[in-house]
């Protein structure tokens, strides 16, 4: 059997990789108030290891590879490492909070890559405030203009929270009026550190009910999924922009999981949820063969959620509370 297919059958033919632990906003749901502990810098893959683990995922059928973070564009050599990567045979993608995008345009543009995935919570300066710890929203709204305007496609991540922005997803809607961007709605999931709780979900359903207050059941159309998608997606009639719900609590999509995660220090791990990570990176550098490494990491994977099978799962804070923080994971 393929290195790369697991005991379920799923073939995880797309990449995430972390290219970097920091970010230059500090996300309330995303990390602890106290910060990440982050590796040293001789810990990180340099960006030929990121080149080279990548091209031995490649050449075991990866075919998407998309950067995360942290913010992947803090990381000084995103240029080079971006450069390196193009040699591959992949479509390449990135997730980024846009404060610095404005920069990397043209280097976006020479990679090949068509669609940047945004993450934006509010529509709001003074709450874009509250949960990043930062001002830059006039920056992040700018720069997903530009992306606009500079023809990429443009997925805005905006994880919902109860009585935070729950009240602001007809806004995010309605932004897509004229836009010709997907907004996705995502369930706050319980990451180390980020004070999850059930009440602050806001649910699949929960979204869809707002949306038929505003909008009649005939102008929302549910437009067909991708394979491997995580979102499901909508289109209410004659808007420019797509919405999306992005459900991992209430209704998730682990069967067709094709996903696997690299972290900036070179660790696989096999879901966004297990805590159990293999480490590629050491045996790398002495020299040693990662292709056994890699089947044997995506051999452990849980059929769904790290283990996390029942509802019940996220009432219980150790079965999360041992993995990562999101900032080290990426997403
Ligand atoms: P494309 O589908 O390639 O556009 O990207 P994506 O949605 O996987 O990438 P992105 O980094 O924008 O992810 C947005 C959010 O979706 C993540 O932060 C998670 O909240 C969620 N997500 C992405 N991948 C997974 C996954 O494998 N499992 C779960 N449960 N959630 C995921
Ligand atoms: N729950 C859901 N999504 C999260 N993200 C970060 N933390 C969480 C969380 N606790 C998402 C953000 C960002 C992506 C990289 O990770 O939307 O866009
Ligand atoms: Fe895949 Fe894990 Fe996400 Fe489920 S929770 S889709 S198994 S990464």
């Amino acid at each position: 059997m393929n290195a790369l297919t697991d005991k379920f059958g799923r073939k995880h033919s797309y990449l995430r990789i972390s290219l970097t632990e920091r970010c230059n906003l500090r996300c309330t749901y995303c990390m602890p108030e106290q910060g990440v502990p982050v590796s040293p810098r001789a810990k990180l893959m340099t960006p030929d290891e990121v080149f080279q683990i990548a091209k031995h995922f490649v050449d075991l059928g990866v075919t998407k590879i998309r950067l995360t973070g942290g913010e992947p564009l803090v990381r000084k050599d995103f240029g080079m490492i971006l450069e390196k990567l193009t040699a591959l045979d992949v479509e390449l993608s990135i997730t980024s909070n846009a404060v610095i995008v404005d920069r990397y345009i043209d280097q976006l543009k020479a990679a090949g890559i068509k669609t940047i995935n945004i993450s934006l919570d509010s529509l709001h300066p003074a709450k874009f405030k509250t949960i990043t710890r930062r001002d830059n929203f006039e920056q992040v709204k700018r720069n997903i203009d530009l992306l606009v305007q500079e023809g990429f496609n443009v997925k805005l991540n905006c994880v919902l929270i109860k009585g935070f922005n729950h009240n602001e997803i007809i806004d995010f809607i309605a932004y897509g009026r004229e836009n010709p961007i997907t907004v996705r709605f995502i369930e706050f999931m319980p990451f180390d550190g980020n004070k999850w709780n059930k009440e602050k979900l806001v649910s699949h359903k929960q979204i869809l009910d707002q949306v038929h207050s505003r909008w009649s059941e005939t102008c929302v159309e549910r437009i067909a999924d991708s394979a491997n998608d995580t979102s499901k997606n909508y289109r209410i009639k004659h808007f420019k922009g797509t919405f999306a719900i992005i459900s991992t609590v209430t209704n998730p999509f682990c069967d067709s999981c094709n996903r696997i995660r690299l972290t900036a220090n070179g660790r696989i791990k096999n879901c966004l949820f297990s805590s159990s990570e293999v480490d590629l990176l050491t045996t790398f550098r002495n020299g040693g063969e990662i292709s056994p490494l890699i089947a044997q990491a995506i051999q452990a994977k849980a059929s769904m959620r790290g283990g996390m099978v029942s509802d019940e799962s996220f009432s219980d804070p150790k079965n999360y509370s041992q993995n990562r923080s999101m900032i080290a994971i990426g997403g």
